[in-house]
């Protein structure tokens, strides 16, 4: 069966990597893609928000499966194009990528079916916004209610923050309509923790749990990324906490879903904080693959992501077979210097062969080939070293022995990746 798969970065390489590994999986095309997908995948240079062309794509070269990464084209309805066409998709329609887009849906979804999240208020208005703002205690936490390409929250640690993130987001618009509505909430405290779970309407069948790295400098300074690492298992967190977070926020969520007339197909995304007692709440949801979670939590899949993906779309996913390795998975992200903010392009990459003879997983996120077809950085985010071992501490190493050949001017990276689970 041939496979479209949409986007362009470390998720969609390791998403790619993991359907070759099917039986089944005949050409597999990616759109646009990188360098790295272009070794695994055909590349098509299609962008992600050119649904009509995607679709016409997809029908030309009759492929069986449709798999989208990406939360712009979910959000703005790329699979309600693909299903009037009736090609099979995998991922949630318009209506159900809402709880990603929409935090005050989000919010309001989980307080009317009690499923624990921090408590909060929202607000179109920014007077009113701000008397209440005023009203409240640092730390306190501000979102911007739509997508803003992960940077729509501010943690507010004084009241100075808090009230030039309100006035950034609904007055100077810094995030456009994303911003006209803002959900101000209580700060959590605790360690974070994602778990991504293949759901089916009130089917969730949840895979590895993994934690990320958010922001961009070691001890967890700087401004937020879209992630610098992640590992998983996270052995330092108990099963049984872990159990707790699906029982009561991941099935509940996917059943109000349900009874709210918006069935979610897909990846469903729990970002979670641990309380210091040990009860998990829900700091956010998101309607697809996590980037870079997916990297160390497909490696760790046993079973064919195919047929998963298969079961999913044909609503048999209650019996498909899911089976996680008892390997650890540490990924180390090489960004560009100067990411978040500005960063340059085009800068030659070398090493990639002696990280791979180190024994690790190589997933690209933003690389090309310039012009004499060498590998060169494109983006933020550039490269993803997924290390595997018995332990996070085995893997870790790998990780760190591999990314540390790799070298591009500029190439910053944590040195903190999974420290936590090692104390
Ligand atoms: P989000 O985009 O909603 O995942 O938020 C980005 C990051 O902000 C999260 O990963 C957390 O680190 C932090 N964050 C969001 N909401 C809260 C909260 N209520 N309390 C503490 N930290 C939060
Ligand atoms: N790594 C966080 C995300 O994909 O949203």
């Amino acid at each position: 069966m041939d496979i479209l798969v949409i986007g362009a970065g470390g998720r969609e390489h390791a998403i790619c990597w993991s359907l070759a590994k099917s039986p089944k999986a005949g050409t597999i095309y990616c759109a646009p893609g990188n360098a790295g997908i272009g070794e695994v995948a055909e590349l098509v240079p299609i962008q992600v928000n050119e649904f009509d062309k995607l679709a016409a794509f997809a029908v030309e070269k009759q492929v069986g499966l449709v798999v989208v990464g990406p939360d712009d084209p979910l959000a703005d309805g790329i699979v309600d194009v693909f299903e009037a066409k009736q090609i099979p998709v995998f991922g949630p329609r318009k209506n159900a990528a809402h709880i990603e887009g929409s935090k005050t849906f989000m919010k309001d979804l989980l307080k009317k079916y009690n499923i624990p999240t921090a408590a909060y208020e929202k607000f179109d208005n920014y007077e009113q916004a701000l008397a209440y703002l005023q009203s409240r205690p640092v730390p306190i936490v501000i979102k911007a209610d739509g997508l803003a390409a992960g940077k729509g929250v501010t943690v507010a640690y004084t009241r100075d923050e808090a009230e030039t993130a309100l006035k950034s987001i609904m007055i100077d618009k810094v995030f456009g309509d994303s911003g006209s509505q803002v959900v101000i909430e209580e700060f959590l405290e605790g360690q974070e923790m994602s778990i991504l779970s293949f759901v089916d309407g009130e089917t969730v069948r949840p895979m590895a749990a993994a934690q990320d790295h958010k922001q961009v400098y070691d001890g967890d300074k700087g401004p937020n990324t879209g992630g610098m690492g992640t590992y998983s298992p996270l052995p330092h967190i108990a099963d049984s906490i872990i159990e707790e977070a699906i029982e009561s926020i991941i099935k509940p969520t996917a059943k109000a879903m349900v009874a709210e007339g918006r069935p979610f197909r897909g990846v469903l995304f729990a970002g979670l904080m641990i309380a210091p007692d040990g009860k998990p709440k829900t700091i956010e949801f998101n309607a697809r693959f996590g980037d870079p979670e997916t990297q160390v939590v497909l490696p760790r899949l046993k079973s064919d992501l195919l047929d998963i993906f298969l079961a999913a779309v044909n609503g048999t996913l209650d019996q498909a077979e899911i089976e996680w390795s008892d390997e650890a998975a540490v990924c180390v992200v090489l960004a560009s210097g100067g990411y978040p903010a500005s960063y340059p392009k085009g800068l030659p990459i070398r090493g990639l062969d002696e990280a791979g003879a180190a024994g690790a997983l190589v997933f690209h996120a933003g690389t090309a080939r310039g012009k004499g077809g060498e590998l060169v950085t494109n983006g933020g985010r550039v490269l993803g070293v997924v290390g595997l071992g018995k332990t996070i501490a085995e893997a870790r190493d790998k990780a760190y022995e591999a990314a540390g050949s790799i070298a591009f001017e500029g190439k910053h990276q944590r040195t903190d990746i999974a420290a936590k689970a090692l104390v």
